[in-house]
C-alpha cells in the first residue's frame, strides 16, 4: 500500500514568515521542511566563491555542472547546505548572500538545475516547501497553497530584528532598501516570478504575532488534509 503524501507550498516575500511559519507546521504535522531559498542561496554563494557576476546567466550556467549542492536535517530538525561537501548553512544568510540568491534565481538555467532536487524531496515525503514558485511552478499539485505575505514595513522590522540578534550592524533603513530591490527582483523576473498560484489562499500576516500565523496554516491544512495523530 502506497502512503498518500501530502504537499503544502508556501510562497510570497522575503520576510513574509515563510520559513519560520513552514518549519513549525512541518513540525506539528510530523512533514520534512524544505526551505528552497537555501537552495538558490548555495548556487548564489557558488557564484559569489567564483568570483562571477551573479547577473551573468552564462557565467553562472557555466558553473552548475560543478556544483554539488546537497541538503539534510540537523538534529534539531534544521536544514543545512552542503556546496561540495562543505556545510555551507550559515554563509548562505548574510544580505550579501540575499542579493547573490535573488540574481541567481532570476536565470533560467539555475531554476532548471535545481527543480529536480525540489520535486524529489515532495516524492518521497510528506512536504511543507517554502519558497517563490512553489505553488505555481515546483509542485502544482500540491493539496494547499498558501501565499504568505505582509506589508513591507512589518518584514522589514522582522527581518531586522533576525539580523541584530545575529550581530549584523544592519538599520532599518538598510533592510528596507535590500527587501525592495529583492521584491522587485523577484517578482519582475521572466523565469518563474513570484506571484500567488491562482489557488492559493492568501494570508497576510501584518497584524498578526507568529503564533497566530502559525495557527492559521495548520488550520487551513487540518481543513484540506484532516488532522494528524498527537
Ligand atoms: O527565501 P529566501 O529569501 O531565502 O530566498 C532567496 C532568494 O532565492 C530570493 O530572493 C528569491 C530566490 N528564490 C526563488 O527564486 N525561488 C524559490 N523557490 C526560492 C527562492
Amino acid at each position: 500500500m502506497t502512503e498518500k503524501r501530502c504537499a503544502i507550498a508556501i510562497d510570497g516575500p522575503s520576510g513574509a514568515g515563510k520559513s519560520t511559519i513552514a518549519k513549525a507546521v512541518a513540525a506539528r504535522r510530523g512533514y520534512i521542511y524544505v526551505d528552497t531559498g537555501a537552495i538558490y542561496r548555495t548556487v548564489g554563494l557558488a557564484a559569489r566563491r567564483g568570483s562571477v557576476d551573479p547577473h551573468d546567466a552564462a557565467g553562472v550556467a557555466a558553473l552548475l555542472p560543478g556544483l554539488d549542492i546537497r541538503f539534510d536535517y540537523g538534529p534539531d530538525g534544521s536544514q543545512r547546505m552542503y556546496l561540495n561537501g562543505e556545510d555551507v548553512s550559515a554563509a548562505i544568510r548574510t544580505p550579501e548572500a540575499s542579493m547573490y540568491a535573488s540574481a541567481v534565481s532570476a536565470i533560467p538555467a539555475v531554476r532548471a538545475f535545481l527543480l529536480d532536487m525540489q520535486r524529489d524531496a515532495a516524492k518521497t515525503h510528506s512536504v511543507v516547501m517554502d519558497g517563490r514558485d512553489i505553488g505555481t511552478v515546483v509542485l502544482p499539485q500540491a493539496g494547499l497553497k498558501i501565499f504568505l505575505t505582509a506589508s513591507l514595513e512589518a518584514r522589514a522590522k522582522r527581518r531586522l530584528a533576525e539580523l541584530t540578534a545575529k550581530g549584523d550592524p544592519s538599520t532599518l533603513a538598510d533592510v528596507i532598501t535590500d527587501m525592495t530591490r529583492r521584491d522587485e527582483q523577484d517578482t519582475s523576473r521572466a523565469a518563474a516570478p513570484l506571484k500567488a498560484a491562482a489557488d492559493a489562499v492568501v494570508v497576510d500576516t501584518s497584524d498578526m504575532t507568529l503564533p497566530q500565523s502559525i495557527q492559521a496554516v495548520c488550520d487551513l491544512a487540518e481543513e484540506r488534509f484532516g488532522r494528524t495523530e498527537p
